[in-house]
């Protein structure tokens, strides 16, 4: 008898717990997206919806270039939009050759020259992404404005390389969005995701979970390849870029 009563004031006391949770969660919170482009984009506005959706306040910070981003339409978040020197044609030449070559050429290609090219299309979209960064940290009205707005988090796609640094720089938690990398290299890196060869295709390769030998080999290779060449860009275009950019906005 004795127990069951004990019993029943415990559930009551959970029930009372997880109303509690309920109702915290249901605070509206103050959000930064800094969403990728193309089909980062469309992955990351049902997420958006769905935060507005639950009352959160969103602000999408966009460029000017941005070639899928349309800010000039009315939505349930707000647009913050920053000046970038170029045209969203820019954008758009890049992702058609990139496009181009890996739905007509890459099947056709070796493995190594798959990597090379990407890696050579990657280099062009990095130099692209980090000149918007640039300007964005370099936009002293932006900076201490997004500084005054007092985010709580700010969600971002790795697909622009310094949206964490934003976070950093803004000193707001971060979470990340993201479809997929070559090889899967920020996931495995950078998010400690286990993915076996032997199970796990590392894109742009279009196995499944069931391979032969020779693709378990070949998937691999690409594994390999994606990591040096990850590794390799964050040592030479990356890690001197953020050092760059917090030295001068710790100075400035
Ligand atoms: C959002 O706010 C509206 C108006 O204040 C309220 O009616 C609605 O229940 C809220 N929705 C959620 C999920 O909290
Ligand atoms: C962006 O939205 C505006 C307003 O809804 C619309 O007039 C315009 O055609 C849209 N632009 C693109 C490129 O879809
Ligand atoms: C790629 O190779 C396949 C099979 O050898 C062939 O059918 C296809 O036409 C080739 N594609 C291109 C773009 O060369």
């Amino acid at each position: 008898m004795r127990s069951s009563a004990m019993l029943s004031v415990r559930l009551l006391l959970s029930f009372a717990l997880l109303l509690l949770c309920g109702y915290r969660g249901a605070l509206s919170g103050n959000v930064l997206a800094f969403p990728g482009e193309y089909s980062h984009w469309l992955n990351m506005r049902v997420v958006l919806e769905e935060l507005v959706e639950r009352n959160h306040s969103v602000t999408v910070l966009v460029c000017s270039a941005s070639p899928s981003v349309n800010y000039t339409k009315p939505e349930g978040f707000s647009f913050k939009v920053y000046n970038v020197p170029f045209e969203k044609r820019a954008w758009e030449s890049l992702t058609d050759d990139f496009i181009g070559y890996w739905m007509y050429q890459a099947p056709n290609s070796s493995t190594l020259q798959v990597g090379l090219k990407i890696r050579d299309i990657l280099a062009q979209m990095t130099a692209l992404q980090l000149k918007m960064c640039d300007t964005m940290f370099h936009n002293k009205e932006l900076m201490d404005n997004l500084r005054q707005s007092k985010f709580d988090v700010v969600l971002s796609d790795p697909m622009i390389p310094c949206t964490d640094l934003l976070a950093d720089i803004l000193g707001v938690p971060l979470i990340v969005s993201l479809r997929f990398s070559f090889g899967m290299s920020m996931e495995r890196h950078c998010g400690q995701i286990p993915a076996p060869p032997s199970y796990v295709p590392s894109p742009p390769l279009t196995y499944t979970d069931r391979m032969s030998f020779l693709e378990r080999l070949h998937n691999f290779v690409m594994y390999m390849i994606q990591s040096s060449l990850f590794y390799l860009h964050c040592l030479l275009t990356l890690d001197k870029y953020y050092s760059e950019i917090k030295d001068s906005i710790s100075h400035g």
